[in-house]
């Protein structure tokens, strides 16, 4: 059984993640912290060092949080793609890169991205090109992290949980069953892979 950081537990795809680690010991984390074990904003280096000092040892981190804004190309201002960038692409790399220092020996770290990295729809352009440069991050930096320590991002289609708040901007896809993330977080946690994107598609 390994100790799990799980961020982002109350959300969508934090539920999905969470049905696949469910026989690890799980510390949950949110904005928030409604319902779960920590508070974290990972837009902040203080909180995300924080909450690794708090839990003390864990051996893997499963990020779910990456606010993205949407908005046509034409339309969209420096500030919107500033918060897409601070959170679905800096907040990640700082989770890796702070918490490479307290993660154990041999630990994981599993991102979140998303299919709209290659399957381009409307107004999904943040999110888009910053799911796109995770994948970039997890594929060129599982070369240099130290102690064994492995890195791969999941890169899943809308989930049927999610179909309600995605699906109108998403005609022609075909939603796949949360736990089928859930899984993809298991493989990435519990195998030995590293510097994979695992793609999660109908
Ligand atoms: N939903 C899908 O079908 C789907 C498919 C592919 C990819 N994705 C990607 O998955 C990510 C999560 O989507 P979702 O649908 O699960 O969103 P969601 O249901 O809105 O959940 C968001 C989660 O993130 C937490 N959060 C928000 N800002 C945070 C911050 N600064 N620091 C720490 N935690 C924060 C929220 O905490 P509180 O509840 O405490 O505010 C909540 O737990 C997004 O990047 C999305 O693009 C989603």
């Amino acid at each position: 059984m390994k100790k799990i950081i799980l961020i982002g537990a109350s959300g969508k795809i934090g539920q999905a993640a969470l049905s696949g680690l469910e026989h690890h010991e799980v510390v949950t984390a949110s904005y928030s912290g409604r319902g779960c074990d920590y508070q974290v904003d990972i837009g902040s280096e203080a909180s995300i060092k924080q909450l690794f000092e708090s839990v003390g040892s864990f051996d893997a981190v499963a990020n779910t949080v990456g606010l993205c804004e949407y908005a046509d190309f034409v339309d969209m201002s420096e500030n919107q793609w500033m918060t897409t960038i601070l959170s679905k692409m800096m907040g990640q790399i700082n989770l890796v890169r702070i918490g490479q220092k307290y993660i154990n020996d041999g630990g994981s770290f599993s991102l979140i991205t998303g299919i709209l990295s290659s399957k381009a729809i409307p107004m999904a352009i943040a999110d888009a090109t910053t799911s796109g440069a995770i994948d970039t991050f997890v594929k060129c930096v599982a070369y240099e992290l130290p102690r064994g320590i492995r890195i791969n991002s999941i890169n899943p289609t809308v989930i049927e949980e999610a179909w309600d708040v995605y699906g109108e901007m998403m005609s022609g896809f075909h939603p796949v069953p949360g736990l089928m993330v859930g899984k993809a977080f298991a493989r990435s946690v519990d195998g030995f892979i590293t510097g994979e994107v695992i793609t999660v598609d109908a």
